[in-house]
């Protein structure tokens, strides 16, 4: 909670500047990345935040406490082995272990397009255990309505409202969405929906399949998870980016003692480039944590929109943190199918790895709940308004727009955010039943 107010947010900047290793800065590119990267990392305050309000009986004590399996959605539990918020709900972890159970027996409805994998169910020892899909893709979520940790200009509407609002809701197609609002001229904070799983669990699969999210200059649209305390209980950020970008960034920020092994992605078996340091502890690293950016130009933004969407998939097990982004039309069959069975050769390599070599699971990660919000400015998207350079944000938000400030326009151009919604087909949570 030190870097939360920080003046010295600058000062701490420029120590850690210094004492990051010559080799990183070689390039002024690289550099370039981590400084992004560090503004970046801002947007984790929320967590540090949201521990100041738990600490200090404020805000979040409207919050539900955080029961699983409570509100009567589509629940599955073969095995009685259901989450609890002490941490059920925890494999042993073995990916890639061929599994005994019997055949599952899930069933894609999804329209795959023409050359595309279908659905292939297959022996896993990964359990179904909760599906967020369909008309009560909303049951099992609490609406967060506390203010911003991340200082966007949002509201975040309760159920009733956000309904009413027409800002959450299942349209025609059975998809959910999460919109904000596109009135012009506000004089206060654009309304927007930020959601958390009332379940809580220490490994698992989360397996977002999304049709669209959030995208144009402003918005900070993210899909993560995290435990009730951070950093302690870890965060990982599976979508998250700001503005025109067009590539994710995945995201673990921890306790002190959590690294990765190497920035060479070839070393770490990874497509994606890591782009801030090492270390994931957020107090050592003025909470820039281990940023990861996914290569791929179509897993985030408009260019994901374009594409048809995609899914992504985090694990959390005894191996560590793995995070996978397929675009629609190369989602392998077994998770189409709803029988994850994770391997190099059915999923290929991850965008993004953390292992428990450098960073056991653990002591490191516990008790998450999956979250979706979309805010605007704030701490990433207002920090990096006049920047440019990051892939789909090659002219900076303030050309672009013609506005000097990220809430300047945020609150005059409400029509500019007719794209920033979520269209989210399913959210699926597995955990290991050997
Ligand atoms: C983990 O493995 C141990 C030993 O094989 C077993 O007793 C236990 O039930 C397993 N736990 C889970 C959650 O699978
Ligand atoms: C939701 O997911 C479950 C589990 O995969 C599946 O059985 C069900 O058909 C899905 N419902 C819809 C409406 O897609
Ligand atoms: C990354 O590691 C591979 C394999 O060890 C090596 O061949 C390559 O030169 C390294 N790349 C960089 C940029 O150091």
């Amino acid at each position: 909670m030190i870097f939360r107010s920080l003046p010295m947010h600058l000062a701490l900047f420029l120590l850690e500047f210094a004492l990051l290793t010559p080799s990183v800065y070689s390039s002024s590119i690289f550099s370039r990345a981590v400084q992004q990267t560090h503004r970046i990392a801002a947007r984790h305050t929320k967590e540090i935040a949201r521990d100041l309000r738990l600490a200090f009986g404020a805000v979040l004590v409207s919050e539900p406490i955080q029961q699983p399996l409570d509100n009567g959605r589509t629940i599955y539990c073969k095995s009685g082995a259901v989450a609890g918020s002490s941490g059920g709900g925890q494999g042993n972890g073995s990916a890639g272990s061929s599994g005994t159970n019997s055949q599952g027996t899930s069933t894609s409805t999804k329209s795959a397009a023409a050359g595309s994998p279908t659905a292939s169910a297959v022996s896993t020892p990964w359990k179904l255990v909760e599906a967020h899909n369909g008309s009560d893709f909303f049951e099992g979520w609490s609406f967060f309505t506390g203010s911003d940790p991340t200082h966007g200009v949002v509201d975040y509407l309760d159920e009733n409202d956000a309904t009413s609002a027409s800002l959450a809701y299942i349209n025609s197609a059975g998809n959910a969405v999460m919109a904000v609002d596109t009135t012009n001229n506000l004089a206060d904070n654009r309304k927007s929906v930020r959601i958390t799983t009332n379940s809580q669990y220490s490994q698992g699969i989360w397996i977002l399949d999304a049709l669209h999210m959030p995208t144009g200059c402003g918005t900070w649209p993210s899909f993560w998870t995290n435990g009730p305390n951070s950093p302690a209980d870890g965060e990982i950020d599976i979508v998250e980016g700001v503005n025109d970008y067009t590539n994710n960034q995945a995201t673990i920020h921890t306790n002190p003692g959590c690294t990765i092994s190497s920035s060479n992605s070839t070393v770490l078996g990874i497509t994606g480039t890591v782009v801030g340091g090492t270390n994931c502890a957020a107090a050592e690293t003025n909470n820039q944590g281990c940023g990861v950016r996914s290569s791929s130009d179509v897993s985030f933004g408009a260019a994901f929109n374009n594409n048809g969407g995609g899914v992504y998939a985090s694990k959390l097990d005894d191996t560590g943190v793995s995070i996978h982004f397929w675009p629609t039309g190369q989602v392998p069959s077994d998770v189409l199918a709803g029988t994850p069975n994770p391997s190099l050769a059915t999923w290929g390599a991850p965008l993004a790895q953390w292992s428990s070599s450098g960073c056991n699971p653990s002591t490191f990660f516990s008790d998450h709940s999956a979250i979706f919000d979309t805010t605007f400015c704030g701490d990433w998207a207002g920090e990096v308004w006049s920047d440019s350079g990051i892939p789909g944000q090659e002219q900076s938000c303030a050309q672009r727009t013609g506005y000097s400030t990220c809430e300047a326009f945020v609150k005059a151009d409400g029509s500019a955010f007719t794209q920033a919604y979520w269209e989210v087909k399913s959210v699926k949570i597995y955990q290991y039943q050997s």
